[in-house]
């Protein structure tokens, strides 16, 4: 396989958005001990790949160029390494590529067997499955680890507010948090209040409302956790009068500000919390995510497809910050 070559989409610098990304001829990666070689039918986008590519991670990511982006995908294993004992070839599986390595938007990829790959059952389509990894462990995270919501639905009532639910991140939240026992108002544009109330949010605020730009619950309700994915910025001063006594906001975008909050907190006692996370995979969440969507309890909102020949299309729609749902890209 080794002296094959597939076709990729890689950048050579940081910069240049969709028109960085060239189409390239390199060779078939061979798999190593504990890894398999995949064949792949689709990959996913995230925020992170553009803010990669833009260089917010510098010196940290990318390590090397040319860089071929994207870490979310679905595909076969073709060839497995060395050791591997959990899959074979033929196999169907959904992984997460690690992000110093990329490699998504390629024809093959390889991914570690001992990370975070799952088998993929058919009733999860390769399209669905790749929306997964990154959005919906993170979606996962916030809500069992640092909401400590529990999705067998066991908990005491919750009241939850979702910010930019529309989106790649939110969507598998709001499903989530609905699983377990909880009250959830979501915010997102005007053209997705329906979407997000297919989901099953129980009020949905438009946020270019006075409502909506206040984050103020319909029924009245002050939020215990709130998770904060969408793309604009919210300050604290938002978020703080619309908190319970001991309310959290959980808040995946953190940026310079964050830090000055949590420092004004501390100094303060607040009971009140402002908490940055980030994502820390694990590989039996993304198991137990496939499984949901095999039993037909979380779904992939899938916002666009675009074939890899059109891969900077995809990353252009990504960069834009509107997408509802996940952004897939096949080959
Ligand atoms: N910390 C981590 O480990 C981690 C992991 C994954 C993602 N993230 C971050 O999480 C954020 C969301 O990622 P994503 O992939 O879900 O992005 P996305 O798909 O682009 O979604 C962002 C959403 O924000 C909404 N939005 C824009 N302005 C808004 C506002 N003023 N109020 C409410 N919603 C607003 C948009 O809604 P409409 O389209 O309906 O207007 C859009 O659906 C990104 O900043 C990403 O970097 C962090």
């Amino acid at each position: 396989m080794a002296s094959r070559l597939m076709d990729a989409v890689a950048y050579e610098s940081c910069g240049g958005g969709p028109n960085g990304l060239k189409h390239v001829k390199v060779p078939i990666p061979s798999p190593k001990k504990d890894e398999v070689l995949l064949k792949l039918e689709a990959a996913s986008l995230n925020a992170s790949d553009w803010k990669i590519q833009k260089g917010v991670f510098r010196p940290l990511l990318p390590r090397k160029f040319p860089f071929i982006p994207a870490v979310d995908v679905a595909g076969e294993v073709v060839e497995v390494g060395q050791g591997v004992e959990k899959f074979k070839e033929g196999d169907k599986v959904v992984a997460m590529l690690n992000f110093v390595n990329g490699g998504g938007l390629a024809e093959f990829s390889i991914a570690s067997e001992t990370f975070i790959t799952s088998a993929r059952p058919p009733e999860v389509s390769a399209a669905e499955g790749a929306g997964l990894p990154s959005s919906g462990l993170t979606a996962h995270q916030a809500l069992t680890k640092a909401a400590g919501i529990k999705l067998d639905g066991t908990g005491q009532l919750k009241n939850i507010l979702i910010t930019g639910a529309s989106g790649g991140v939110g969507h598998y939240v709001v499903q989530l948090a609905k699983l377990g026992n909880t009250h959830v108002t979501a915010t997102c544009g005007a053209r997705n209040v329906d979407i997000v109330k297919s989901l099953g949010a129980d009020e949905v605020l438009d946020y270019k409302t006075p409502d909506g730009a206040a984050l103020k619950s319909p029924s009245g309700r002050k939020y215990d956790v709130v998770i904060h994915c969408a793309s604009a910025g919210i300050p604290w001063s938002t978020f703080e009068p619309n908190l319970s006594a001991t309310g959290k906001v959980i808040d995946l975008t953190s940026r310079p500000s964050t830090w000055i909050t949590i420092v004004l907190q501390r100094l303060s006692f607040s009971r009140k919390q402002l908490v940055p996370l980030i994502i820390n995979p694990e590989g039996e969440n993304l198991d137990y995510l496939v499984e949901l969507m095999k039993d037909g309890k979380l779904r992939t909102l899938v916002d666009s497809k675009h074939h890899l020949s059109k891969a900077e299309d995809a990353w252009a729609r990504k960069t834009d910050g509107y997408a509802v749902g996940k952004i897939i890209v096949e080959t």
